[in-house]
């Protein structure tokens, strides 16, 4: 949700900073801009509705000759995406310019007293608000544009990150942290701040995360300093961020998304890595290691999470109720953080984000700590919010996901979900030593597992594809671990497709959703073997015999629901835990390629954006 950068050193910022809003792309792509302060003390601002590719065009034969300046690119949140609600923002004086990732919440009353005060807005959004907010407190109070700002952020409510440049102090940026995230790149003799480290990891591994509450004074050829609004000096801590360039590239493919898929059995690989002892197939989790006794006395676990990552949590509950016996609770971070949660002693709160940036989940995570609760992470993004709120956790190390829709992201964190579920569940002695050891022996083997998927289901996914691009309704079906499977199968095809699919636990058929079968409805069933697959397949009776059309994912050497269904997908044979990972694969595929075949932006469909660090 909104994407900033900010430059400052001997180099010409305007390629750094095009350059990180490329990267920033899909946290918003609604309009782009720049503001630069040259060296004759100029305020320059170029901004225009669109993409980054379209602020590039814009800047053609520009000045690019400013060391100092800020970025955006934006998801709209206050104001329709147009020229003049794009960021930077510049007072009205013209003096300070701003971008800004977040929502001014009580920007109405603020707003209304700086008409007061004969103040005037070119945009409808918040943001201008706070550039002018803190001018006036500048201007009336004469004092710097740090004190300027320290006393705004007094005033104003909600979450954002902020990055403000005075034309008429051409030698430091000021960074603001409530919420959203920002980091600060240590360069030779330069520095870069950014909504997400990754956009400038070609000129640096060193960043400063900010935490909330704190501003970050950055100079030219000075040490960062860190203070909050009452000028307490805050700890500036570097932390090393390892990363490589090629992981932020297509690396020859059409779309992220589908080089994201594709990644799957290294990616898969890597989550793996070091968490089974291979002489003895036993699951380790440092994070469940180092903190044994939460997990040993815990009565109930409550997982929040938002989208694919909530759809993640729903196949964890089965994992940690089958092997460990503890009650699990699976909610949308949006709705916990708002309804007063019971949280007892002995409760774990577990956020899942592959971002670690989500609001809601952080906001819940926050709400869990203010209950008492020991709070665990499971994050993919290194240093994230999350990851630094939660007491400990475990990263899902599938590398950045760029791709809107996240493909990758739930692999790992079902795979870690079945780690932790199994690791908890020998340390209480739940679950049976040899099951455990069997799971974590095919967990070994599920890279190998899923290229051979990969393989298998692609030419099947493409053919499907070109048979339902036209469809306007989609359902999904399964149950038990399935049943989540089929809600993010459904999940990916409408966010890309923009084709609308509900996914549905298959009994739930007959008691409503059955009425909107007919033959132009597809039906997605996952019929893998599990203890439910007779019931599955009488489910698919039941909606063939409406004649609805049905697409089923079976495993290798199936012949009843393969014989039922009108088109097969077949996927490897494996446990039933596994299923989930596997049985996705072909669901990512054939929503890619819909989307393809309708000509969508598949790495960044209508309204969304990656991270979403607005409730
Ligand atoms: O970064 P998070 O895992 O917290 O993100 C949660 C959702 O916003 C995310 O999973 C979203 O639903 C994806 N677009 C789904 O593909």
């Amino acid at each position: 949700m909104c994407g900033i950068v900010g430059y400052i050193g001997t180099k010409s910022a305007v390629p750094i900073l095009v350059g990180g809003l490329k990267r920033l792309e899909y946290r918003g792509y609604d309009s782009a801009g720049l503001a630069l302060v040259q060296g004759n003390g100029k305020m320059i601002v170029h901004k225009c509705k669109g993409r980054v590719a379209d602020l590039e065009k814009l800047l053609e034969g520009k000045d690019s000759s400013a060391t100092i300046g800020i970025a955006h690119t934006r998801w709209a949140t206050h104001g329709e995406p147009n020229d003049c609600n794009a960021h930077p923002h510049i007072s009205q004086s013209g003096r300070i310019a701003l971008v800004h990732n977040g929502i001014i919440e009580n920007y109405r009353i603020l707003k209304e007293a700086l008409k007061a005060q004969g103040y005037s807005f070119n945009s409808t959004t918040d943001s201008e608000v706070l550039v002018n907010l803190i001018e006036h407190i500048q201007k009336s109070n004469n004092c710097t544009l740090l004190e300027a700002v320290q006393q705004a952020t007094k005033q104003v409510i909600g979450a954002y990150a902020v990055v403000i440049i005075d034309r008429e102090n051409p030698n430091q940026l000021i960074a603001i942290r409530q919420s959203s995230p920002l980091v600060i790149g240590i360069g030779n003799d330069d520095y870069f701040i950014s909504s997400d480290a990754a956009s400038v990891i070609e000129y640096t591994h060193d960043f400063i995360y900010l935490n909330d509450g704190e501003i970050a004074i950055v100079g030219r050829n000075e040490p960062v300093r860190i203070t909050t609004a009452d000028n307490n000096s805050c700890r500036v801590d570097v932390s090393k961020l390892q990363l490589s360039i090629s992981q932020l590239e297509k690396g020859g493919h059409a779309h992220f998304m589908l080089k994201e898929i594709f990644e799957q059995p290294n990616t898969l690989h890597d989550c793996i890595r070091g968490r089974i002892d291979k002489a003895t197939y036993t699951p380790v989790l440092s994070g469940v290691r180092d903190n044994r006794k939460h997990f040993l006395d815990a009565r109930r676990l409550i997982i929040v999470a938002c989208g694919t990552s909530w759809h993640a949590a729903l196949i964890g509950k089965h994992f940690i109720e089958s092997f460990c016996r503890i009650p699990v609770e699976v909610d949308y971070a949006s709705e916990f953080r708002y309804r007063n949660p019971i949280i007892e002693a002995n409760d774990i709160v577990i956020a899942i984000s592959q971002s670690g940036e989500t609001a809601d989940t952080l906001a819940a995570v926050e709400l869990a700590h203010r209950c008492g609760a020991f709070v665990y992470g499971i994050c993919n993004a290194v240093g994230s919010s999350i990851a630094r709120a939660t007491d400990s956790g475990t990263y899902i190390h599938v590398g950045p996901e760029i791709g809107v829709a996240s493909t990758k992201a739930f692999t790992g964190q079902v795979t870690v979900l079945l780690l932790l579920a199994l690791t908890i569940g020998r340390e209480r002695g739940i679950v049976p030593e040899d099951r455990c050891k069997q799971i974590a022996k095919d967990l070994l083997g599920l890279p190998q597992v899923l290229d051979s998927a990969l393989k298998q289901v692609t030419p099947e996914a493409k053919s499907l594809a070109k048979i339902f691009t036209y469809a306007h309704n989609f359902i999904y079906m399964g149950r038990g671990v399935n049943y989540p499977t089929a809600l993010e199968g459904a999940l990916k095809l409408k966010e890309i497709s923009y084709i609308h699919a509900e996914g549905y636990p298959a009994a739930e058929m007959k008691h409503g959703p059955i009425a909107l079968i007919d033959a132009e409805m597809p039906c997605v069933v996952i019929a893998t073997p599990d203890s439910t697959y007779d019931k599955t397949v009488s489910n698919m009776e039941e909606i063939k015999s409406r004649g609805g059309k049905i697409v089923a994912v079976v495993a290798e050497g199936d012949n009843l629901a393969a014989e039922i269904a009108d088109y097969v997908i077949v996927v490897p044979r494996v446990d039933e835990c596994l299923m989930p990972i596997v049985a996705s694969i072909p669901l990512q595929l054939l929503a890619y390629y819909i989307a393809v075949n309708k000509g969508r932006d598949v790495d960044k469909p209508r309204n969304l954006a990656k991270s979403v660090t607005v409730e």
